[in-house]
């Protein structure tokens, strides 16, 4: 087999579980893994757990557990969670495997043997929080940078030789700009070794929970030091086939654990190793919560799947399209040079305005017309020239941006084929076309079909569960590779019956499904007095909010191959992006009346709600539009 695509994330302290900050680095692997798979490469995607922190201990004691039955237990339910979002890891690691204990070791007996780690004395201050060492003159107001509590720490201690690789350090950051993304924190990282590298203490005295210091335990192997080697453990260096994966593609991970770990301390121990260095390390911005990082510590932790069950509910009721709303929303808001800042609001807004009413509101108006008006099949037509240029340079962008990791700009990408799909229905209007019997009629549906399969492939990195159900509307096997996508759609081929797939968040859905008190029936009639209204199926094509009539809606509504003008009092309960595409009950033969100067050919029926508002009456399956309704 040839070279593997070996993509790693950090790996996790066990002291919490993971939290939507920690989400985004390892959904970032992720994305980067399945793209990577449909680019035909073989991706390696490693995860796991950092178990040996002096606050693993601590927890484990506060929990009144021995250090390895707790850490079995989170690192159990990380697996469960990461399982939960979808995340195909390939492997996952833990610090207190064998696999992993005997590699350290080998390292440190090496870098030991070569004069790269020596004995000294250490006096100093140690951030227990993140396990850091600080001089004195470091501190800030007696606490870390970071502001944690720090604690004196005198210790005969081994010392890795950092100072040693300065040069060689810089000269190859300078001749790779990759190395280090994005730039700014290359940046960073310049400034920081140009400062002067120390050389650091890499044991830590025995108290029981660590890596013994091969030959000397009283010591064990500092849990940076420790942790940073889970990279050539996992893949089984120095045996067996660890050349297949190493050097890694990209090591995801965020900003605050890269300039004094990931790029100085960890290539400077493969320097001493004289392993070649990882092709990418990519520190992302953090995402905030009230102005502070999201993590433990502060207390302001939301936990992935707890966000996605909250909301399954109003999405549409399904679990792992809830998961890959919270999927689609980290992809979203992935830091790149800053931070972004989480709220429910925001994740809400982008939820119904872009993943509802851009990507599957648009797919959903596709596919009910092709059920109109093509009888489910793909009309023998050609792909509109300029719509396919524009869409396919859009892929092309996307996928540059996947390459590089810029994954919030491979996203615009995305919303952008959304928007290139709503133009186009807009602008050709098939339900005017289909009415004059234009022939064109076939190119702007096999064009609008070919976008959805187009917005199928591109999501699937990001969204699997939300691509598979639009190729099953489609009737299409996934898409597997990048340069697959937009195959399959082929004029006669039949696509399902539409069936929105996420659902608007409404704020006040539990209360207007709060119970009414029903009216008596008075004023019986008879089955022929019935009989005089005729209530027929019809299809939403379009739907605009009515200037100055807050409560107004104006529909077009198709019935049969009748086009209808109807204005319905539902729009403080129904965004036009809602009803768009949705099959009513419209009373077909009632006398058009003029409301706000506009025509209204019918009425569409809808219930009574508790609160004034109402609640659209819609046939249970589809049903031909113009069908009667008794
Ligand atoms: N165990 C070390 C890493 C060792 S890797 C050899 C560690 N673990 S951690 O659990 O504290 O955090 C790991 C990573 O989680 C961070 O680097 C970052 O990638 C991610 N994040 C944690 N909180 C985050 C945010 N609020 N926002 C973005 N990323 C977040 O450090």
């Amino acid at each position: 087999m040839g070279k593997r695509y070996y993509i790693t994330t950090p790996i996790y302290y066990v002291n919490a579980l993971p939290h939507i900050g920690t989400t985004l680095t390892t959904l970032a692997s992720d994305i980067t893994a399945r793209f990577q798979r449909m680019r035909g490469k073989t991706p390696h995607f490693l995860t796991g757990t950092d178990e040996h922190a002096t606050k693993v201990a601590e927890a484990a004691a506060a929990a009144g557990k021995t250090p390895i039955a707790f850490t079995d237990e989170i690192a159990d339910q990380f697996k469960a969670i990461w399982r939960g979002m979808n995340i195909q890891y390939d492997d996952f690691i833990r610090t207190t495997e064998e696999r992993h204990r005997a590699v350290v070791q080998e390292v440190f007996r090496r870098l030991r043997e070569k004069g790269h780690i020596y004995l000294d004395k250490y006096e100093g201050w140690w951030d227990v929080t993140t396990e850091t060492f600080y001089k004195e003159s470091e501190l800030v107001e007696g606490k870390s940078p970071d502001g944690n509590e720090v604690r004196w720490v005198e210790e005969e201690n081994y010392f890795f030789r950092l100072s040693a690789f300065q040069n060689q350090l810089l000269e190859h950051i300078e001749a790779h700009p990759d190395f280090i993304l994005p730039e700014v924190r290359r940046n960073e990282v310049i400034a920081f070794i140009k400062q002067g590298l120390r050389d650091t203490c890499v044991t830590r005295k025995n108290t029981g929970w660590g890596i013994p210091v091969p030959d000397d335990d009283s010591k064990v192997v500092y849990v940076w030091f420790d942790a940073l080697i889970n990279y050539i453990s996992a893949i089984g260096w120095p045996e067996g086939n660890w050349e297949e994966f190493w050097p890694a593609d990209v090591e995801w991970m965020g900003k605050d654990i890269l300039v004094r770990f990931h790029a100085t301390l960890w290539p400077a121990i493969l320097l001493g190793l004289e392993l070649p260095l990882p092709k990418t390390l990519y520190g992302h911005g953090w995402l905030l919560m009230g102005g502070e990082k999201i993590s433990k510590s502060k207390g302001n932790v939301i936990a992935p799947l707890d966000l996605a069950s909250q909301y399954a509910n109003s999405m549409g009721g399904c679990k792992d399209l809830a998961v890959d709303a919270v999927r689609y929303y980290c992809a979203r808001m992935m830091p790149y040079e800053t931070d972004t800042t989480f709220t429910l609001e925001d994740f809400e807004l982008r939820y119904n305005t872009e993943l509802v009413n851009d990507l599957s509101n648009g797919i959903h108006r596709v596919v009910s017309m092709l059920g109109s008006f093509c009888d489910r099949r793909i009309p023998d037509g050609e792909v509109i020239e300029s719509v396919k240029s524009a869409a396919e340079s859009l892929v092309s962008a996307i996928a540059e941006d996947l390459e590089r990791f810029r994954i919030d700009k491979a996203m615009d990408g995305v919303l952008r084929l959304g928007t290139v799909l709503n133009e186009t229905i807009d602008r050709e209007k098939p339900w005017d076309l289909r009415k004059n019997g234009d022939a064109r009629l076939a190119d702007v549906m096999i064009t609008l079909a070919w976008l959805v399969r187009v917005l199928e492939g591109v999501l699937r990195p990001i969204t699997p569960v939300f691509a598979d159900d639009i190729a099953s509307l489609l009737r299409l096997a996934a898409t597997e590779s990048w340069e697959g996508i937009g195959h399959g759609i082929a004029p006669g081929h039949e696509v399902s019956a539409a069936k929105p797939i996420y659902l608007r968040i409404e704020k006040q859905q539990s209360e207007t499904q709060v119970k009414e008190k029903t009216e008596p029936v008075v004023n019986e009639i008879t089955i022929e007095d019935f009989m005089k209204v005729q209530l027929r199926v019809a299809r939403v094509l379009d739907a605009h909010r009515v200037e100055g009539a807050d409560k107004l809606l104006k529909l077009d509504l198709i019935v049969g191959d009748e086009r209808r003008q109807v204005l319905a009092g539902i729009a403080q309960q129904y965004a036009p992006e809602d009803i768009i595409g949705k099959q009513v009950v419209v009373v077909a033969n009632l006398k058009p009346r003029r409301l706000r100067g506009l025509e209204s050919q019918g009425m569409i029926l809808a219930a009574d709600a508790s609160d004034g508002g109402a609640i659209l009456v819609v046939p249970d399956r589809e049903a031909p539009e113009g069908t009667s309704v008794h």
